[in-house]
C-alpha cells in the first residue's frame, strides 16, 4: 500500500492498494461518518466493480444510490450533467452525503464537477478504473464536461476528499486502454524523471502498477502544490498535448487521447531537435519507448493539416499558447508562442506515415 497526501486548497489522501474496493465503507466512513454514497459509474465499469463496492459500502451502513452512464466521453456532456443533477435532487441528496466516481476520466471528471456544483459543492471520492485516471486525471482537482465546441470548456477546480486507486481493476483494461494510459505515463518520465522513463523501457508498467502509480501521483502532487490553478508549472503535464489535441479533434475523437498524445511527444521532440533545443538522442529515446509500448509515433495528417488544427482550435482563446518542449529526458521548458509561429516549429518535417 502507498499513500500520497495532496496539500491542495483541500488536502487529502491518494491511497494505492490492490482490494481497496472493498474498504471503501470503512474509509468512507471514517471520513464523513454515516451518509449517503452516491456511485456514479458507467456501463462497462458498473458491472465489472459496482456488486463490490455497493457490498463494501453498505456493510458500514451507507445509503447507496446508483447512476450508472453509458461509458465513452460522450456522458462528458451538459445532456448528462444534467441528468446527474436531477438524480441528485430527486433522491434528496444533502451536503453531508458523498459522491463516488468509479470509473475512467470520463466519470471522474463528470462526477468531479457535479460534486462541485450540486448544492454549491458537496464531497466526492475518486475510484479511478482506468490507467490514465490512476496517474492522472482522478488527483488535481480538474473537473469538467465538454462542449460539442470543445473539450473540458465548462467545470472548475474542485479536490476530491479521497482517490482510492486498486491497481487490481487495471486487469480488465482492454489493450488499447492500458497502451493510452502508458503513453501519459511516458508523459510523465520525458517531462521530470528521467530515470523513471528509463526503469519504464525496461520493466513494462503492467509487472509494476503501484510503483508507476505512485511516482507518477507524487510527481502530480508536487505540481499542484505549487500551481493548483494551472497558471504556471501545471501546464508542463501538457507536454504532447498541442499537437496531440489539434490531431484528436482532427480525428473527431477517433484516435483516443492517450495515442494522440504519444504523437504529439514523438513531434514536439522532432521539432525541439531541428530548434536546436535539445539533442537527437531525445527524440530517438522518445520514438523508442513509444514504439515499445505499441503506441503510434506517427500522425495520420500532415504538417499543415495540423497547423490549421492548432490554429483553428476553438478552445485557445488568445493569440499565444504555451508549448511543453523537450530540453532532455527528464526536463522540460514552457515557450510562450503565438499561434503564427505554430507552423514555424514544423516546417519541412515529416509528421506524418508516408
Ligand atoms: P474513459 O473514462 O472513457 O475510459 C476508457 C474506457 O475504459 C471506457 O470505455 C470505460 O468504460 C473503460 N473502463 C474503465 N475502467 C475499466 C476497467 N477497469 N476495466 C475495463 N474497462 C474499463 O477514458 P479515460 O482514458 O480513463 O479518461 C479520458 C478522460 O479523462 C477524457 O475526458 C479526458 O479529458 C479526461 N482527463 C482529465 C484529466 C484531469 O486532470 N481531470 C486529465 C487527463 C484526462
Ligand atoms: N492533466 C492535466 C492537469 O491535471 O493539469
Amino acid at each position: 500500500m502507498t499513500i500520497i497526501n495532496v496539500a491542495a486548497s483541500k488536502v487529502y489522501d491518494v491511497i494505492i492498494k490492490n482490494g481497496i474496493l472493498d474498504d471503501l465503507g470503512e474509509r468512507i466512513t471514517g471520513l464523513f461518518g454515516r451518509c449517503t454514497a452516491v456511485i456514479i459509474s458507467d456501463d462497462n465499469v458498473f458491472p465489472l466493480y459496482g456488486e463490490r463496492v455497493r457490498k463494501a459500502l453498505k456493510k458500514w451502513d451507507l445509503k447507496v444510490l446508483e447512476l450508472v452512464l453509458p461509458n465513452g466521453e460522450k456522458s462528458k456532456s451538459i445532456a448528462t450533467y444534467a441528468e446527474v443533477m436531477k438524480f441528485l435532487a430527486e433522491n434528496k441528496v444533502s451536503r453531508s452525503d458523498v459522491i463516488v466516481a468509479l470509473g475512467g476520466g470520463v466519470i471522474g471528471d463528470l462526477a468531479g464537477f457535479a460534486a462541485a456544483t450540486y448544492l454549491r459543492g458537496i464531497k466526492y471520492v475518486q475510484v479511478p478504473t482506468t490507467l490514465l485516471a490512476a496517474v492522472d486525471s482522478s488527483v488535481g482537482g480538474k473537473t469538467a464536461v465538454d462542449l460539442d465546441i470543445g473539450k473540458n470548456l465548462v467545470g472548475s477546480f474542485y479536490q476530491p476528499s479521497l482517490v482510492a486507486c486498486d491497481p487490481e481493476t487495471l486487469t480488465t483494461l482492454s489493450s488499447e486502454v492500458y497502451r493510452a494510459g502508458c503513453a501519459e505515463i511516458i508523459k510523465y518520465g520525458l517531462l521530470g524523471n528521467a530515470e523513471f522513463f528509463s526503469e519504464l523501457a525496461k520493466v513494462p508498467v503492467k509487472e509494476q502498477y503501484e510503483k508507476v502509480i505512485a511516482t507518477c501521483v507524487s510527481m502530480k502532487r508536487d505540481i499542484v502544490k505549487r500551481d493548483e490553478f494551472d497558471t504556471g508549472k501545471r501546464q508542463l503535464l501538457n507536454l504532447g498535448h498541442t499537437f496531440g489535441h489539434a490531431i484528436e479533434a482532427k480525428s473527431d475523437f477517433s484516435l483516443s487521447h492517450g495515442f494522440c498524445v504519444a504523437i504529439g511527444m514523438a513531434i514536439i521532440s522532432k521539432a525541439a531537435v531541428r530548434k536546436g533545443i535539445c539533442d537527437k538522442s531525445v527524440s530517438e529515446a522518445v520514438v523508442s519507448i513509444l514504439k515499445k509500448y505499441s503506441l503510434p509515433t506517427v500522425s495520420p495528417y500532415t504538417a499543415e493539416i495540423i497547423c490549421e488544427a492548432v490554429g483553428s482550435d476553438k478552445k485557445i482563446f488568445s493569440s499565444k499558447l504555451n508549448l511543453v518542449v523537450p530540453e532532455a529526458v527528464g526536463k522540460c521548458r514552457i515557450i510562450s508562442t503565438p499561434l503564427f509561429e505554430i507552423p514555424g516549429w514544423l516546417e519541412g518535417m515529416e509528421v506524418s506515415a508516408k
